[in-house]
């Protein structure tokens, strides 16, 4: 069986720097590191990972929940993660827990029986800095929402939903609906929030009637666009939470030949790939989420390797992009 000491010989490296290289690889140069991985390739080394963990107690293994994997923009947030935690060494596990908590507490249970060192929640909704001290292991939030304390990565929700309503109001519209997502999430709560905001500064009064409840997925915003069409008066833009529900009500309205944005104006939210290649081309704002991911992993490694337990919320800049869609 190969061992150490022949990648050791193979790189011309002692055993200590090979298997500081393979534990711990952002504490070598980048020189050695590339030897290092080119000699275990040569001599096709596949060290015990299991003997590894008991020696250290870690598993270098990271626990991702996802809400929706479906979703691109968690796809970009989880390759972020999976980025970062390459370069420090450390492994990514998925669990898509479809906002299920019995999913969650199912996937907690890996970390507690340490086949992963940390959790990074994707799900925004509210998990108090108390509990979170008290879990059992490390917790860092990527997306988080208002309310979510540190340590934490997000976006500022309200002021961004804020910009786009304005940049719609700017554009003479004042019926404007919207499409959220469910009624508990915290991002719909913080987003809805924005929405509202930019309607009073406006001096424009928030009607209820014109916010409807979507799941985050393309169908629920193409259903709810067939419900605004059916609004009397109709509304002239829509702002939605999502990409995807945005994608979705385009496609409703162009299937009733109502064209946008000269007859209604849409807005998505996170800027996913589509929305770019989406016919209008959707005005949406950008959420980093790649960067936003990486962030979260660096805090949660920082944490788990005792360098740093680091406090803060963090709030990483957002981006109104606007293209055809909303005129
Ligand atoms: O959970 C769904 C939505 O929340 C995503 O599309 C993204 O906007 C996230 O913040």
């Amino acid at each position: 069986m190969t061992t150490i000491l022949d990648v050791a010989r193979a790189a011309g490296l002692s055993t200590a720097t090979v298997s500081r290289a393979l534990r711990e690889p952002e504490k070598v140069t980048e020189k050695t590191r590339a030897k290092v991985f080119k000699a275990v390739e040569a001599v096709n080394y596949r060290p015990n990972m299991l003997a590894r963990n008991l020696r250290t107690d870690k598993s270098f293994t990271l626990l991702v929940l996802v809400p929706g994997i479906a979703n691109p923009f968690f796809a970009n947030v989880t390759a972020g993660i999976e980025a970062t935690a390459w370069k420090r060494g450390y492994s990514v596990l998925l669990g898509d827990t479809r906002d299920s908590p019995e999913r969650e507490e199912h996937y907690a249970r890996l970390v507690e029986t340490r086949l992963a060192d940390g959790v990074i929640q994707l799900s925004p909704d509210y998990a108090p800095a108390e509990s979170r001290r008290q879990a059992p292991y490390p917790v860092v939030h990527a997306c988080g929402c208002e309310l979510t304390e540190a340590p934490s990565v997000r976006i500022d929700n309200v002021g961004a939903m804020h910009e786009v309503v304005a940049h719609l109001i700017a554009r003479g519209h004042r019926r404007i609906a919207a499409i959220s997502g469910p009624q508990a999430n915290a991002h719909a709560i913080d987003r809805l929030k924005g929405y509202r905001q930019a309607l009073e500064a406006a001096g424009i009064a928030f009607d209820p009637g014109l916010v409807l409840h979507g799941s985050f997925r393309m169908q629920s915003g193409f259903e709810a666009a067939r419900e605004i069409l059916a609004m009397s008066p109709r509304p002239t833009a829509i702002v939605s939470i999502n990409d995807e529900m945005a994608i979705g009500a385009i496609q409703a309205l162009a299937a009733q030949g109502v064209s946008v944005p000269s007859d209604i104006a849409v807005t998505g939210f996170d800027d996913i790939d589509f929305a770019a290649h989406s016919t209008p081309a959707l005005t949406t704002v950008r959420q980093p989420a790649a960067e936003m991911g990486a962030k979260a992993c660096e805090l949660l490694i920082d944490w788990i390797e005792d360098k740093a337990r680091d406090e803060a919320v963090h709030i990483l800049p957002h981006t109104l992009v606007v293209r055809e869609s909303s005129g």
